[in-house]
């Protein structure tokens, strides 16, 4: 097996696990909680109608069911992805039993960093962009007896119309 595909079987494999083992927002797990920047911008923008949201990697939807939930009563969306069948499965679980509605694609982002963010400002040019950010993060995690570092760039893209 290929060095990629190896990842990505291993990947699968750790999500799934930990999807199958915590619940939503379960205490204790880093399900727990929405990721600080969601919960701030969830405030920042608790007046305006017709919001859409990207979520990539959505995962179970820790952050996209409470943005979900914020802005369904002003004819907000949100659209989730991931690779993930059982990630996808989860998420439109937790949807109904939260209450809002979500669509559901899966399949696979893959982009650069780069690539990622020139493809944002192109779909977005002539908007305001409110915020850009990259935060790079690395993990530890075991992996068949193995320590690994897991590194990702996490991007937080928010346009408004002018
Ligand atoms: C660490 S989890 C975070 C999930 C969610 N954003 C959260 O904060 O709870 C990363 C998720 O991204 C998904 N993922 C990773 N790489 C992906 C890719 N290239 N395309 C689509 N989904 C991907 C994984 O399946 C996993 O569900």
């Amino acid at each position: 097996m290929d060095r990629i595909t190896n990842i990505r079987v291993e990947e699968k494999k750790y999500h799934d696990q930990c999807y199958d083992t915590y619940d939503l927002f379960e205490p204790g797990s880093w399900l727990h909680k929405p990721v600080t920047t969601v919960i701030n911008l969830i405030n920042q923008y608790k007046d305006q109608e017709y919001i859409s949201i990207l979520d990539l990697g959505a995962g179970v939807g820790r952050n996209s069911i409470p943005i979900a939930e914020s802005i369904k009563p002003r004819n907000g969306k949100v659209v989730c992805v991931d690779l993930l069948e059982s990630a996808i499965a989860k998420l439109m679980s937790y949807s109904q039993q939260f209450g809002v509605e979500e669509l559901d694609p899966m399949f696979e982002v893959n982009l650069s960093t780069e690539r990622m963010i020139e493809l944002l400002k192109r779909q977005f040019a002539g908007w305001e962009i409110e915020q850009l950010i990259v935060k790079s993060l690395a993990f530890e995690i075991n992996r068949n007896g193995q320590p690994v570092k897991l590194t990702s760039d996490c991007i937080t893209f928010v346009a408004k119309k002018s």
